[in-house]
C-alpha cells in the first residue's frame, strides 16, 4: 500500500548501488536523481530542490543562503556523501531546523591509505623516476640520482590529529617514524598517547617536521593556515602533503615555496579550484604531485559512504535516529 504522503527527495548525482538501491526502496519516498556522473548545474539543483523534504548532496555542491531558499520550508534534511562540511552553510541550516547527515568513520581507512601512498609517492619522488625509465633520462645507476627522503627517523606532524590524522599516524609508525608532533585545537591526550605524539603549535610543526601531513577539517580558522609564514619555518629538506581541503593552503605561497627550493616537495589531494586548470602553475613543478581528491576512492568505500547517506537521509525524514548525524 502506497503511503498517505510521499516525501519527496533530491539526489544530486547519480551515487554508488547501494545507497541509491535503498532510496529507490523507500516507499514512503519519491526520488528524483540528477542521473549523471557529472556535477548538477546550479540552475537544474535549484530546480531540483523546490519543495524537496530531504537533499541527499556532493561535496562539490554548494548548499547556501540561496539554495535552502528555493527549497522552501518542506527541507527537514540534508544527507552529504562526505566527512567534510565546509561546502554547507552550518549557521543558515541551523536556524532553520535542518537536520545534516554526513559519513564520517567508513572512509578513514580508505582516505589514510591514500595519504601514506601520497607521501611515499612524493618523498621518494615515484612520479619524476617512472618518466625517466619513460623518456631515456635513466642511463646508469648514479649515486645521488633521484634521491629522496625516507620514513625512518624521521620526526612527522600531524595537522588534525582527528580519526583520520590517527589513523595516518598508525600506518606510519611502523616505517620507523622517531617523533610524531601535531596540532589542532586543543591537546588531545587520550588520543596522542598511541603514538607518543606531542602537541606544537602549528609553525613549531612546521619548524620541527621532516614530512607535514595536513588531515584537519576545513573552517575559517584553518583556511590560509598553511602559508607563506609556515612554508618558511619549514626545512628545505621537508616534504608537505595534504589531503583535507585546497582551501587550507594559501597555494601562491606553496608554488614559492616549491619553485625556490624553500622546501623538498608537496603531496596533493585536494586543491583550489577542483578540478585545477591543467595550466596551473603548480602542475609544472617536477616537485608537486597532485592527485584529484581520490582519498576515499575505493569501490567498497564508495558504496558504503552512499549506503550510509541514504540511511542518514531516510532516519532523518522519519524522525529517528541517524547512523551519523552532525551535530553542530
Ligand atoms: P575529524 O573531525 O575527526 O578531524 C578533524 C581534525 O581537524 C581534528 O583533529 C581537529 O582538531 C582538526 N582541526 C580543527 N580545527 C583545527 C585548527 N584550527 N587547527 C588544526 N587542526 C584543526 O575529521 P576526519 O579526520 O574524519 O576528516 C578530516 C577532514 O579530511 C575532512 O573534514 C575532510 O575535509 C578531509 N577528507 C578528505 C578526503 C579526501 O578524499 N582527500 C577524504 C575524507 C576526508 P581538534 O581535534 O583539536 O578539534
Ligand atoms: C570527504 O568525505 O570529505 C572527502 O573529501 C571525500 O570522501
Amino acid at each position: 500500500m502506497r503511503p498517505a504522503r510521499l516525501m519527496k527527495v533530491f539526489v544530486t548525482r547519480r551515487i554508488p548501488p547501494e545507497g541509491r538501491a535503498t532510496l529507490a526502496q523507500a516507499a514512503d519516498c519519491e526520488v528524483e536523481e540528477w542521473d549523471s556522473d557529472e556535477p548538477i548545474p546550479s540552475q537544474e539543483l535549484e530546480r531540483g530542490v523546490v519543495g524537496a523534504h530531504g537533499l541527499l548532496c556532493l561535496l562539490s555542491d554548494r548548499v547556501d543562503k540561496k539554495l535552502l531558499d528555493a527549497a522552501g520550508t518542506n527541507l527537514k534534511v540534508i544527507s552529504t556523501l562526505s566527512v567534510g562540511v565546509d561546502h554547507l552553510a552550518l549557521d543558515e541550516i541551523k536556524r532553520r531546523g535542518i537536520r545534516v547527515g554526513y559519513t564520517p568513520d567508513v572512509l578513514t581507512d580508505a582516505t589514510a591509505e591514500l595519504a601514506v601512498s601520497l607521501l611515499l609517492t612524493t618523498c621518494r619522488r615515484l612520479p619524476e623516476a617512472i618518466g625517466e625509465v619513460k623518456n631515456g633520462g635513466w642511463t646508469s645507476w648514479k649515486p645521488l640520482w633521484m634521491c629522496g627522503y625516507g620514513l625512518s627517523q624521521s620526526t612527522v606532524g600531524i595537522v588534525g590529529l582527528g580519526r583520520i590524522g590517527q589513523a595516518i599516524a598508525r600506518r606510519l609508525k611502523p616505517f620507523g617514524v622517531q617523533r610524531f608532533l601535531y596540532t589542532g585545537q586543543q591537546p588531545k591526550p587520550q588520543e596522542a598517547v598511541e603514538f607518543q605524539a606531542e602537541f606544537v603549535s602549528a609553525l613549531e610543526l612546521a619548524a620541527e617536521s621532516d614530512f607535514v601531513i595536513v588531515s584537519c577539517s576545513l573552517t575559517p580558522a584553518t583556511k590560509g593556515l598553511c602559508n607563506k609564514e609556515f612554508f618558511q619555518k619549514m626545512r628545505s629538506t621537508a616534504v608537505f602533503v595534504n589531503i583535507s581541503r585546497g582551501d587550507v593552503v594559501n597555494q601562491d605561497d606553496l608554488y614559492q615555496a616549491l619553485a625556490s627550493g624553500q622546501i623538498a616537495a608537496a603531496g596533493l589531494d585536494v586543491t583550489t579550484p577542483e578540478p585545477l586548470p591543467t595550466d596551473h602553475p603548480l602542475l609544472s613543478l617536477q616537485n608537486c604531485v597532485i592527485l584529484p581528491h581520490i582519498g576515499s576512492a575505493t569501490y567498497k568505500t564508495r558504496n558504503t559512504m552512499s549506503l550510509l547517506a541514504a540511511n542518514n537521509l531516510l532516519a532523518g525524514l522519519r524522525g529517528e535516529p541517524m547512523p551519523s548525524e552532525l551535530k553542530f
